[in-house]
């Protein structure tokens, strides 16, 4: 959900709008508010329009309709170099005859940064990101991740209020990538800079961030707190791409406070919590996470809902059993359960009953 407008918001978009050819909206209004200090993620799928709101903030595009601000102040006719924002893309892009130190320098001699503070400062920066040892490198001669590290430590080294990165760990293995967006988020919240990163890796954005803004069709659909997006989802689209999520389809038969009535498809009558629905004969999918399914419906007391379900494939992961089921005529309701001394390895082809609360259930659009 868009935020509104805020006296206390460090970084502002009010209703931007962003369009390319003067027809289609890439970004079709965007309202965002994030206080000094924030974390903030965009997160979505190619296309929604991640890069083109961080070139806007950034001054490399201009809004075609709306305002954004920094600090209080418009910044729409402020040029790029004076807006004083950190920035990592992911073509990282050092100065290749230049070396590392010399790339680090750059910005502060443009600051107008005496020649004693830059040096201190480049050092401080390179230990940052741990390559201290590599000031007098042309960038042709590190790897792909050590030149990210630089491009980082480039970003910081003029101590940015804000700083934007775009992908930034792209080109890095899943160990590194661990270990960078470790530090990435230690070093934002030690020099309490503002953050607004953007990736398209969910597990990426729910560890880093404070908020995160999950993008979809050049609007965001949500904006909350990775834990809140992940247990409330407020609607389909978010449900499905945030974490492992099962969908089954129906009708609003009764609809309350607390609680709706839903018909599935197969006829079954359900209890849902109604979250995007708005009255009876409305269409509904339904969104229950794997791991809030139970098969021991016993252990859930007489509020859970049960249905029957046929086992099609159980897949042993060490810590947890996945098991794919047939349900409600679907057979891709998928099922996590703790690997646990009492809990028993399911058979393709066995005939069980599944469970959950009413309130893991949530009644959501229709997709
Ligand atoms: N310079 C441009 N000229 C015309 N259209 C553009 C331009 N840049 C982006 N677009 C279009 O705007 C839309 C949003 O692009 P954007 O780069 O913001 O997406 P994104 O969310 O960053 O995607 P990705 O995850 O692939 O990087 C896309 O449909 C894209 O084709
Ligand atoms: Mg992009």
């Amino acid at each position: 959900m868009a935020d509104t407008a805020n006296s206390d918001a460090f970084v502002e978009f009010e209703r931007v709008q962003k369009s390319y050819d003067g027809e289609n909206l890439v970004v079709k209004d965007l309202n965002l508010s994030m206080p000094k200090g924030e974390f903030l993620t965009m997160l979505g799928p190619s296309g929604s329009g991640k890069t083109t709101c961080l070139m806007m903030l950034a001054g490399f595009e201009t809004a075609t309709h709306g305002e954004i601000k920094l600090d209080g102040r418009p910044i729409n006719n402020i040029p790029p170099h004076k807006r004083g924002i950190g920035m990592v893309f992911q073509n990282y892009a050092l100065f290749p005859h230049m070396t590392v130190a010399e790339n680090l320098s750059f910005p502060l001699e443009v600051r107008k940064i005496g020649k004693s503070d830059r040096e201190a400062k480049v050092k401080r920066a390179l230990d940052m990101v741990q390559m201290g040892s590599f000031g007098g490198r042309r960038p042709a001669q590190l790897s792909g991740g050590q030149q990210q590290r630089i491009a980082l430590a480039r970003a910081l080294v003029f101590e940015p209020e804000l700083v934007l990165m775009d992908e930034p760990l792209g080109a890095l293995d899943k160990q590194l990538r661990e270990h960078m967006q470790f530090e990435i988020t230690n070093l934002a919240h030690q020099l309490g800079i503002t953050v607004v990163y953007v990736t398209h890796d969910q597990t990426e954005a729910l560890t880093m961030s404070d908020r995160v803004a999950v993008f979809d069709d050049g609007r965001i659909q949500q904006l909350a707190p990775p834990d809140e997006l992940y247990e409330s989802p407020e609607n389909s689209f978010v449900a499905q791409f945030i974490g492992e999520n099962n969908t089954l389809e129906g009708t609003i038969k009764e609809i309350g406070e607390d609680v709706c009535l839903v018909q599935l498809d197969d006829g079954e009558l359900i209890d849902a919590k109604p979250v995007n629905v708005s009255k009876v004969g409305d269409r509904t999918t339904i969104s229950i996470r794997p791991e809030r399914v139970e098969v021991d419906t016993a252990k859930l007391g007489d509020k859970a809902h049960t249905l029957k379900a046929e086992v099609m494939e159980f897949i042993y992961m060490g810590d947890v059993f996945r098991t794919r089921l047939k349900v409600a005529g679907k057979d891709n309701f998928i099922i996590k359960t703790r690997n646990s001394a009492d809990q028993r390895r399911l058979q393709p082809g066995e005939q069980i009953e599944i469970g959950w609360l009413p309130r893991d259930c949530r009644a959501l659009d229709a997709v």
